[in-house]
């Protein structure tokens, strides 16, 4: 397989890393803006070098953010080329046009990675798609998020001094808006709903509270009565087939599997008619975790496979 690397960050470095130690993969092109001096590919900055390279069938999107990744994304589907990308955002937006885009061309796309970082949920719950029919997806699917809500529930700290310690440790960005507001959840719930239920939910119709407005005397309130508060990302499709999803703080009894789930860890679950409930827990974010789940993808594809999870 021919790969043309898009970004060179923390998950990029890891998956051109495990790449490099597999014979059926070689990492032709590295598109980047801060590529070492000494790397065996080709680096360039120009999207065009990799579209015209027949030698290259898949490009692995790991620049993150809505633009440029959506046009060469689309660019590379258009050209014939496979993609593979960890982009929530990206895949949550644009889900529609990109699905039916692949589909088109006949082109591979997947986005095992873009929700649960490691654990191989989406990879998991289209194949238990295929054969049942799932009624319920949830989870904690923010890592940033549960880290903070359970550093308040064990140490008693504020949500501001959980957070500082959050930054502090590498589990939160400078700007934490996205994940404690609830908007990296709701990105994973959307790709998770669409696939789990065919249909095209999207961001804005899904309501959305973070866990900003939770105070250390509420979490410890909660303590006293054996409850704890979690983040969940929930989606339920009804028997007239309409979906209702949402992302909230709800409190969960200490023996509950959701309450349990500690630190920057997720844990998402799918209900199915005939194989009951199945959760995935693990590291949801993580360089090698995360490439993992690209890396994989691209031997899927390898080896052959449909345009996407689902057909729209
Ligand atoms: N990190 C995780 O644990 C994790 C987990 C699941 C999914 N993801 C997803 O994986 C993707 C990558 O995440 P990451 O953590 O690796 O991000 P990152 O560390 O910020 O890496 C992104 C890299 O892409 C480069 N870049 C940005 N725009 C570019 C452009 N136009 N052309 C070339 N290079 C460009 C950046 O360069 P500069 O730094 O110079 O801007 C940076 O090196 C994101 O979509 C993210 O949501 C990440």
């Amino acid at each position: 397989m021919g790969v043309a690397l898009l970004g060179y960050g923390t998950v990029g470095k890891a998956f051109f890393e495990m790449a490099s130690e597999r014979k059926d993969i070689k990492v032709k092109w590295l598109l980047a803006l801060n590529a070492p001096d000494e790397i065996d590919c080709t680096v360039t900055d120009d999207f065009d070098d990799i579209i015209n390279d027949p030698e290259v069938d898949t490009v692995v999107e790991l620049i993150g953010g809505l633009h440029p990744a959506y046009e060469y994304v689309k660019k590379a589907l258009h050209a014939g080329k496979n993609v593979v990308t960890a982009n929530k955002w990206l895949m949550a937006i644009y889900y529609r046009e990109l699905v039916q885009t692949a589909w088109g061309n006949g082109t591979a796309l997947r986005c095992t990675a873009a929700a649960g970082g490691g654990i191989p949920w989406l990879h998991s719950l289209a194949r238990i798609s295929e054969t049942d029919k799932v009624s319920r997806v949830w989870g904690i699917m923010n890592g940033t998020s549960n880290y903070i809500l359970s550093a308040m529930t064990s140490q008693g700290v504020s949500y501001e001094d959980a957070l500082a310690e959050a930054q502090r440790l590498g589990y939160a960005e400078v700007d934490p808006t996205a994940d404690v507001e609830g908007y990296d959840a709701r990105r994973k719930l959307v790709i998770s709903a669409n696939i789990a239920f065919g249909c095209c939910l999207r961001e804005e119709e899904v309501p959305c509270q973070g866990i900003t407005q939770i105070t250390s005397s509420q979490v410890s309130e909660n303590k006293f009565k054996g409850k704890v508060f979690k983040l969940i990302a929930h989606a339920e499709q009804k028997a007239d087939g309409s979906v209702s999803a949402a992302v909230e703080p709800l409190l969960f009894d200490s023996n509950e599997q959701e309450a349990n789930v500690k630190g920057a860890d997720n844990m998402i679950a799918l209900e199915a008619e005939r194989v009951g409930i199945q959760a995935f827990f693990g590291a949801g974010a993580g360089g090698y975790p995360t490439a993992s789940n690209v890396l994989a993808d691209c031997i899927e594809i390898s080896q052959g496979c449909e345009p996407f999870y689902v057909k729209l």
